[in-house]
This record gives C-alpha cells, sequence and structure tokens, in this order.
C-alpha cells in the first residue's frame, strides 16, 4: 500500500521548516557542486523573504507535505518536504506560452522514497490544471543523480541544456 502523505499550501508557521528542508537541499546541491552553492551569508533571509512573497502572491505556490499524518491548518506537524513554484509565460512569439513552473522541491533526507516528491508534484499538477496549464517546467542539474532520476520518472524531457564554466583570462 502507498504511503499517506498530506499536502496543503504553506502558511507563514512553516516558514522555519521549509527553511530547514531548503538548507538540507542546498547541502545536497553543494556535495554535487561545490563551486556555485557557497551560500551568501545573508542567504537564510533572502530566501525565506522570497517564500513569504511567494506565499503572498496568487500566482506562486508553496506547498508543503507530511508523511503519515493529517496535517492541520498551520505548521505544528513535522513537514517531509516542500515545493514552490509559479505560473509562468514563455515568450510572447510562442503560440504555448503558459507553464507551471517548479523552481524547488526538497523531502527531508530520512522521508525520502516514500513518494513524498511525487505527490508533491501531483498536487502543483492539479493546482496548475485547474488553471487551465498545460505544460510543466522545472530545471534539475543531470549531475544531481537523484533529481535526474526523480524527474525521468515523472515523464519530464529535457528541451534546453543550459551550463557553466568559468571565465578564462585572455
Ligand atoms: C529529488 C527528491 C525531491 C525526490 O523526493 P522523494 O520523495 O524521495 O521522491 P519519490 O519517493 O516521490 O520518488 C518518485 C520516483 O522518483 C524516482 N527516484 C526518486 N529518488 C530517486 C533516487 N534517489 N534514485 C533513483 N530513483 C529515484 C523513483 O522512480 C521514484 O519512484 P519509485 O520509488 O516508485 O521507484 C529528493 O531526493 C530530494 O529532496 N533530493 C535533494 C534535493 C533535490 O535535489 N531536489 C530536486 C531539485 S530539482
Amino acid at each position: 500500500m502507498p504511503d499517506t502523505v498530506a499536502i496543503r499550501r504553506a502558511t507563514l508557521d512553516d516558514l522555519p521548516q521549509i527553511l530547514e528542508r531548503w538548507s538540507e537541499l542546498i547541502a545536497h546541491h553543494q556535495s554535487v557542486h561545490p563551486d556555485l552553492f557557497v551560500l551568501a551569508p545573508h542567504a537564510r533571509g533572502t530566501y525565506g523573504a522570497f517564500l513569504r512573497t511567494q506565499m503572498a502572491n496568487r500566482s506562486s505556490l508553496v506547498l508543503v507535505a507530511s508523511l503519515g499524518v493529517p496535517l492541520g491548518t498551520h505548521g505544528v506537524r513535522l513537514i517531509d518536504g516542500f515545493l514552490s513554484g509559479a505560473f509562468g509565460q514563455r515568450a510572447p512569439h510562442f503560440v504555448e506560452r503558459d507553464v507551471g513552473m517548479i523552481f524547488d522541491v526538497a523531502v527531508r533526507p530520512e522521508a525520502r522514497g516514500h513518494g513524498i516528491g511525487q505527490q508533491l508534484v501531483a498536487e502543483a499538477e492539479r493546482i496548475f490544471s485547474k488553471r487551465g496549464i498545460k505544460w510543466l517546467q522545472a530545471d534539475y542539474a543531470p549531475s544531481n543523480d537523484s533529481a535526474a532520476r526523480f524527474w525521468q520518472a515523472d515523464g519530464l524531457k529535457p528541451l534546453l541544456v543550459g551550463g557553466y564554466r568559468p571565465v578564462s583570462k585572455r
């Protein structure tokens, strides 16, 4: 039987726990790419402010998930995972412009492998779909093995590939 995962929109009370999940996400990125994921001293505050803005914005979504327990309206339970995203638009010269964007999905290391990530994406998809969105968009680093496998299992197909390299002195 699949694990029970309770999902709801985040409230301000959830912020400290979401920031814990975000710290774990960043730690994971740092383990894959130590150079490009070093945090500025103000990072936690800056990301917290970004989340607050997202929670107040109707064109954004921040979802929280908890394994095996019903979530109350406020964030008193252990939050095992979160997802942030937004309704987005591609360039005006495309016919297919509206997309549901997923910025971050992170699950507490001890709670991974129970379908939380998958169900967070399914809930975001349900919300996007209710607003007529037909396409989901997310970025991941191919070198981030768990993220690459997660998104491949989800059915996401890479469209554009970007990259970084140091600028050489010429
Ligand atoms: C990627 C992440 C969000 C997945 O969350 P999760 O709750 O563990 O994922 P799920 O249990 O919903 O997995 C769904 C499917 O994805 C695939 N998958 C997920 N993690 C995997 C892994 N480590 N290895 C192989 N496949 C994996 C599987 O096919 C899985 O289905 P299955 O268990 O039926 O085989 C989680 O590993 C995480 O927080 N990683 C660190 C942060 C990160 O990299 N986030 C993504 C940034 S874009």
